[in-house]
């Protein structure tokens, strides 16, 4: 046997590593991989200190100005590992229906004939980094253990801010707990004496998916999603998977409590497609007129949520900190996101200004006069605007541990998790979707989760306003088949409802119609927070609302418009329902359903007739 021990490569494992199930599959994967050595990662404050030193000296990282923003770095990727590759992520099922007609498919044997050799000595010249984490608080009942193998050591710091990593994970672990295997390589093996670059990668990308066997292997990029395999990965796709068949949701979700001047606390879990500002939601300061309130942050894109004894729901965020879009990031948009990035960040792909600070477009402020771009160029504003060149890449992110966040939640950490009070759906859409609307019943809660639309921007596709539906801000994130997903929503509510529990309401709102002149009517970040108020009212009883076509919206009075000036009119244009648009909406969800006609559960179906009756009335 061509065991790593007999290649003369000493594991290193430590003694307080006592997982049979664990050391074994690291041999085996030291014996496909062949890295020159191995380290365990101890999650120590010392160890990312060397290993933030140990990328500075190899030039992934950059040291930024300590007087400007202390103990934080500057990572610039390759050009051509910028973002998650979705065209290049597999979900490898037994059965293709499983997957469904959303995930890219391969036969798990294939898929593993296809890696054997692309990973069979990935690793060599480099170091195996072997880095434990717990999603969610250590030991909690909604916790879950993964090790992800990595050979980057870029990878090994970004998951001891993102994810509970270190040592104290083998004590929950045991001697035969349960554990994810993540195995990530960036496909870009040394031969002796071959130089490294600063940001190795390859351009050949598979993120694979086994979920029956629970496993991730990603090969090729070094780059957030792709390779930070706790997040999407696991914390979604493979988690996903887990939740359908124990009994529990892990969805793409932030979390976050808001707290009355009364000192009544409500939990409120909300779904938007990336890049729609769930991280700003979470942090929303309340505006003017909201004296008293308070929004505390719990999580910001993912939560895990398990029913309770009591028959509730309760939530955690399964991350410790916040991989964020940093472009557009400012004190208006996200004022606690600004001072949470005063210290302690990794941010990559943002521009290096001259005094060795950071700066990105939509920064507050007059854009530097000189700085040097994530791809290492020059540029200047004028630069800028000759060329279109961007001094950060759009999306350019930083890396920040929770603790860091001015408003984050008390609970934030509590294992049992908080009670979650509502739901929120919101898609991104120019026209048709009004700014809120509350499901009379969990089905047409589901149904409204389920059609949710996100349009598309010019820059992306080269088309502007085409509407990608993506079912529960899902549609990268399910790790089986998506009308087998919404059943599985339609399952649980059928259950918890048998419990006698009130069940979360379930809102969907649209903080993006725009006017005739192109612009955005309703001004969104903390003015958010006159919606959620709303919600509030409802589950209190305070809030009549009004009946319409596909659910329950507020009047223009059921609205505190105290410290803004928004008009009747305006409030119309974000509200207003037009028949023919929802004709076509309705079409559009005929698309879909058509799409995902394989176990598309029959509720959906009938919420659509009735949909369809109540527009024909
Ligand atoms: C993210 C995403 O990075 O949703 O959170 O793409
Ligand atoms: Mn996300």
């Amino acid at each position: 046997m061509n065991s790593p021990v007999m290649q003369g490569l000493n594991l290193n494992t430590p003694s307080y590593v006592r997982n049979a199930r664990l050391i074994a599959w690291v041999a085996d994967m030291v014996a496909l991989c062949k890295p020159d050595s191995v380290y365990w990662c101890d999650g120590s404050q010392e160890e990312y200190d060397r290993l933030c030193q140990q990328l500075v000296d190899a030039g992934t990282f950059k040291r930024l100005n300590p007087a400007k923003r202390a103990n934080s770095y500057l990572a610039c990727s390759d050009p051509s590992d910028v973002a998650r590759v979705e065209d290049r992520t597999f979900i490898c099922s037994q059965k293709k229906e499983d997957a469904g007609p959303t995930n890219n498919w391969m036969d798990p044997v294939e898929m593993r004939a296809t890696l054997q050799p692309l990973f069979d000595g990935c690793m060599r010249g480099r170091t195996m980094y072997v880095v434990p984490f717990s999603m969610g608080p250590l030991g909690s009942p909604i916790a879950h253990i993964g090790i992800e193998l990595s050979d980057s050591p870029y990878v090994a710091v970004n998951m001891k801010i993102m994810t509970r990593m270190g040592k104290a994970v083998y004590d929950v672990l045991g001697v035969d707990g349960a554990f994810v295997p993540c195995v990530h390589t960036v496909g870009a093996p040394l031969q002796p004496g071959q130089a490294d670059v600063s940001w190795p990668c390859n351009p050949t990308k598979y993120i694979v998916h086994y979920p029956e066997t629970r496993e991730i292997w990603s090969y090729g990029s070094g780059y957030g999603g792709n390779a930070l395999l706790g997040k999407k990965c696991f914390a979604l796709r493979i988690a996903s998977t887990m939740g359908r068949d124990q009994g529990w949701l892990a969805e793409h979700m932030l979390i976050l409590g808001v707290t009355s001047p009364q000192g009544k606390k409500y939990h409120v879990a909300a779904a938007f497609p990336s890049a729609c500002g769930k991280t700003n939601f979470a942090m929303l300061i309340p505006p003017k007129g909201f004296e008293g309130w308070k929004v505390t942050t719990i999580g910001d894109d993912i939560a895990w949520i398990k029913p309770h004894a009591d028959g509730r729901l309760y939530a955690i965020n399964p991350e410790a900190g916040y991989f964020g879009v940093a472009p557009g990031t400012n004190y208006k948009t996200n004022p606690n996101c600004m001072d949470s990035l005063k210290r302690d960040v990794i941010f990559t792909n943002v521009a290096l200004t001259d005094d060795g600070d950071v700066w990105w477009e939509g920064m507050d402020g007059e854009p530097p006069a000189h700085a040097i771009d994530w791809q290492g160029k020059d540029w200047t504003p004028e630069i800028g605007k000759a060329t279109g060149a961007k001094a950060a890449h759009p999306n350019a992110r930083f890396t920040v541990a929770a603790t860091n966040n001015p408003a984050l939640d008390p609970a934030w950490d509590d294992p049992n998790g908080v009670a979650i009070d509502a739901f929120i759906f919101g898609g991104r859409r120019s026209t048709t979707v009004p700014l809120v609307t509350e499901a009379r019943d969990w089905v047409e809660g589901v149904y409204m989760a389920a059609t949710m639309g996100s349009e598309t921007t010019a820059a992306a596709t080269g088309q502007q306003g085409v509407v990608r539906r993506d079912p529960f801000a899902m549609l990268p994130f399910a790790g089986y088949n998506m009308s087998d997903y919404f059943q599985h929503w339609l399952d649980l509510g059928r259950k918890l409802q048998a419990s006698g529990v009130k069940l979360p309401r379930i809102y969907t709102t649209n903080w993006f119609r725009k006017g005739e002149d192109g612009k955005f009517v309703w001004p969104g970040y903390g003015e958010n927070m006159r919606v959620l108020k709303w919600m509030i009212d409802r589950i209190e009883g305070q809030a009549a609302g009004h009946d319409h076509v596909f659910g329950i919206s507020p009047s223009y009075e059921e609205l505190n418009w105290t410290g803004l000036d928004f008009s009747r009119e305006q409030f119309e244009r974000v509200m207003g329902i037009d028949k023919a648009a929802w004709q076509q909406e309705l079409a559009l969800h005929a698309e879909l359903f058509d799409k995902l006609a394989y176990h598309l559960p029959a509720e959906l179906t009938r919420n659509k007739a009735k949909i369809e009756q109540r527009l024909a009335a």
